[in-house]
């Protein structure tokens, strides 16, 4: 059976019917078509379907829709779009930090919410925010100097 389901997302008050056991990111992905965040494996483990929750980047694979009632969700799109890019989209273009592009979605979301927390992180503090999040490519080094040109 399906529930109602109520939330923000990307600034949207959102209202919909869903299973109990849906996971968000397929809410986000099949029902608002909110293709940002990706689906890896599935498993909470590789980061790439990252998304915000109140602020606090959270693996939206592995959290049921449900759970996220009442809560004010932000993905890739709500960060910025082509015409007005978030800072750290544009550092991560700027660095052409992405290789196969599939870990990127959570490589920006789960730096944003670092530099939230901590607007001048070292680079030990920025290797240690992103450790979670792999990348199959290894396109490390870009990925470090795309988040240090998000800080200046
Ligand atoms: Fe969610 Fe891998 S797809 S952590």
């Amino acid at each position: 059976t399906e529930h109602p389901l109520m939330l923000s997302v990307n600034g949207e008050n959102i209202h919909i019917q869903v299973m109990a056991d849906t996971p968000l990111l397929l809410v986000l992905r099949n029902d608002l078509a909110l293709n940002g965040p990706k689906y890896g494996c599935g498993l909470g483990e590789c980061g790439a379907c990252t998304v915000l929750i109140d602020g606090i980047a959270a693996r939206s694979c592995v959290i049921p829709a449900l759970g996220v009632t009442g809560r004010a969700v932000t993905t890739l799109e709500g960060l910025g779009d082509r015409d007005h890019l978030h800072p750290v989209q544009r550092a991560f273009i700027e660095e052409q930090a992405a290789q196969c592009g599939y870990c990127l979605n959570g490589m920006i979301m789960t730096t944003k919410a670092l530099l939230d927390r901590n607007p001048s992180p070292s680079d030990r503090e920025i290797r240690q925010a992103l450790s979670g999040n792999l990348c199959r490519c290894g396109t490390h080094i870009e990925i470090l100097r795309a988040v240090q040109r998000a800080i200046i």
